[in-house]
């Protein structure tokens, strides 16, 4: 068969394959790894998948990569970042050194509410413009897909225009990566309704949940793409209680949103029970999750997503307890939370390095956790996150003879070339791969 491009050579073709649904348990220590792989793709989609000599036999293309031994593995999915803001939050980055308190800082109209101020003022170009470059940083680092928050408006006005510039970043395509919007208006109760959260829950659901759905059903791109829409809500002290949380997540599913839910970040005011009942595709944190929810979250559909350079970016010694829920057989996903204030991180190798020190995860799993579980934390395991045909065809090529090294090493970066959709899409372009050269054998 000719195909329209063959990546052969593949010292470890990482493929995190797993046909029924996201890996749990003991699944996720098992990567899918094929020595010696390699590829066929064509129309954008994996055909083959193999030993080289197998792909060689049966299929022929004029595009060929050489691998050179390399590692490859899945396009990172990134479930969960608010990557579109005016203005970093250096201060607050120099406050936190110097011991203050997240959920106070935000209490005194701080953190997420500053971002809201800058970004409620800023042109929708500019932060076209600066969320693409961010995506790019991202892509940088392996990821291809990624889930992308609003939140930073919290008036109708605003969220609409943080939908719209997540709709514009797509289409501008100056990127490659596959964007996935979330209407996160519930986020922060905004200065304007300060003491008056349920008027601002309101104004959620009676006005922006509903607003921004028929923004999304009428921008023919996405639903044309088969990417769906989800909300979510902050269910935290400062933020929205388990009451509020419902009452937007219900409004959000009757609507016909997929729901997530950031809850259990710091307090456990029973969020995670309530989103796994209510079918959420994900609930994200989990730091304070409670025995009980863990058991409903492994007998559930729901992936639980985990944050580390949260904890991380706080200096803090204490992390979800994500050994645990594995343990318990529960789908875990990693995500980078990207974000001006807990998290300004955009690299997944960096989060699966440290959940592999603090959370104990083997590199195994924190593989499948940023790529196939990652995929069906945002609704779309079948499409990508694991090299299977029929699947899109996103690849990361790492300088490295074992997957393990991506974990391992931290700081720099191991990604050396990005394939999107079948298209190169990123490449690093040194040719100092392998480290010992043919000349030198
Ligand atoms: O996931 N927890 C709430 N939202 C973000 C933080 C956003 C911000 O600090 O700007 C999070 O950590
Ligand atoms: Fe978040």
């Amino acid at each position: 068969m000719k195909v329209d491009l063959i990546v052969t050579d593949i010292g470890q073709l990482v493929t995190c394959a797993s046909p029924d649904g996201p890996k749990r348990g003991r699944a996720m220590t098992d990567a899918g790894i094929i020595d010696n792989g390699a590829v066929a793709i064509n129309g954008g989609k994996f055909v083959a998948v193999g030993s080289s000599d197998e792909i060689a036999r049966d299929h022929q293309s004029e595009n060929i990569i050489d691998a050179r031994g390399r590692v490859v593995c899945p396009g990172f999915v990134d479930p969960h970042t608010h990557i579109v803001f005016a203005g970093e939050r250096l201060d607050e980055f120099e406050l936190k050194i110097k011991g203050a308190d997240y959920l106070e800082i935000l209490s005194n109209g701080g953190g997420i509410i500053s971002t809201v101020q800058k970004t409620r003022e800023e042109l929708a170009d500019f932060l076209v413009a600066d969320g693409n470059m961010r995506i790019e940083k991202m892509g940088a680092c392996g990821t291809t897909t990624i889930e992308v928050k609003t939140g930073y408006g919290l008036d109708l006005e605003s969220e609409l225009k943080m939908l719209r510039v997540i709709f514009e970043m797509d289409k501008m395509r100056s990127h490659s990566c596959t964007l996935v919007p979330t209407v996160l208006a519930a986020h922060a109760v905004p200065p304007e309704f300060r003491g008056r959260t349920d008027d601002y829950v309101d104004l959620i659901c009676e006005q922006i949940l509903p607003q921004a759905k028929k923004y999304y059903d009428d921008f023919t791109h996405f639903p044309g793409c088969g990417i769906p829409i989800f909300a979510d809500v902050f269910c935290e002290k400062n933020a929205f209680d388990l009451r509020q949380s419902r009452r937007v997540l219900e409004t959000a599913k009757n609507l016909g949103y997929g729901i997530k839910a950031h809850v259990d970040e710091f307090t456990n005011l029973g969020g995670s029970r309530m989103a796994i009942e209510m079918g959420a595709t994900s609930i994200d944190h989990l730091d304070a999750i409670s025995d009980r929810e863990i058991e409903m979250l492994a007998n559930s559909e729901t992936v639980g997503v985990i944050t580390p350079t949260v904890n991380f970016n706080f200096g803090s010694p204490e992390f979800a307890d994500a050994r645990k829920m594995i343990d318990a057989g529960c789908a875990i996903a990693l995500s980078t939370d990207f974000n001006p204030g807990s998290a300004p991180c955009p690299s997944q190798p960096m989060v699966m390095a440290i959940a592999c020190r603090y959370q104990k995860l083997l590199p195994a799993e924190a593989m499948n956790a940023a790529t196939i579980n990652a995929a069906h934390a945002i609704g779309l395991g079948e499409r990508f996150g694991s090299i299977e045909i029929g699947k899109e065809a996103d690849l990361v090529f790492l300088d490295a003879a074992d997957y393990r090294e991506v974990c391992y090493e931290f700081g720099g970066t191991l990604v050396s070339k990005v394939v999107k959709g079948g298209r190169e899409v990123y490449n690093k372009n040194d040719g100092n791969y392998p480290r010992r050269r043919e000349s030198n054998v």
